[in-house]
């Protein structure tokens, strides 16, 4: 079972159902949670739930899920790390966290989780896989300039 946290209009969580996963689609919008429910084709449907949750606030299940995947989401820095703890206790042992995000400009990096950050935050109980920033293999999207991803993959020890 996969988590896409703040899925918008539920591109990763169709990509994901389509490799076979089973996929819980979360946004804090009720107009994003909505047209991601409207898009997902039949062919995936019944391997796809949406649901509407500030995730920041009400943290998923914890040990619920075998990939929770952050991908874009500006998660804003606690004093006490309450939201990411959240993020991170809803992986299940043995399985992964993954963060990916374009690399913040300095202005907002003091305000927002950057993936080496978390890293560093995760802790002996976490191994981790890739902590890298990368060049995209695909043009930037339209009107954007984002031409690099930061990208962290942890899996919790069993
Ligand atoms: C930049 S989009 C990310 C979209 C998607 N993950 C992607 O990679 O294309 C940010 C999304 O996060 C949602 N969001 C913002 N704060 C949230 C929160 N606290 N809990 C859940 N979703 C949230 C917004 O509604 C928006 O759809």
């Amino acid at each position: 079972m996969a988590l896409d946290v703040e899925c918008d209009e539920g591109a990763d969580a169709l990509w994901l159902a389509r490799r076979g996963c089973q996929v819980t689609a979360v946004d804090v919008s009720e107009v994003a949670s909505r047209r991601a429910a409207g898009v997902a084709a039949a062919d995936v449907r019944d391997r796809l739930a949406w649901a509407r949750a500030d995730l920041t606030v009400t943290p998923p299940s914890a040990r619920a899920f075998d990939l929770v995947s952050v991908h874009c989401f500006p998660l804003r820095r606690e004093p006490e790390h309450k939201a990411l703890y959240g993020l991170q206790d809803a992986v299940a042992p043995g399985d992964t966290l993954l963060f990916a995000t374009q690399p913040l400009p300095d202005s907002s990096a003091a305000d927002y989780y950057q993936p080496d950050e978390i890293a560093q935050l995760l802790g002996p109980a976490w191994e981790i896989q890739v902590n890298e920033e990368r060049a995209r293999t695909t043009p930037a999207p339209a009107g954007t300039h984002h031409t690099r991803d930061a990208v962290l993959r942890a899996r919790r020890r069993s």
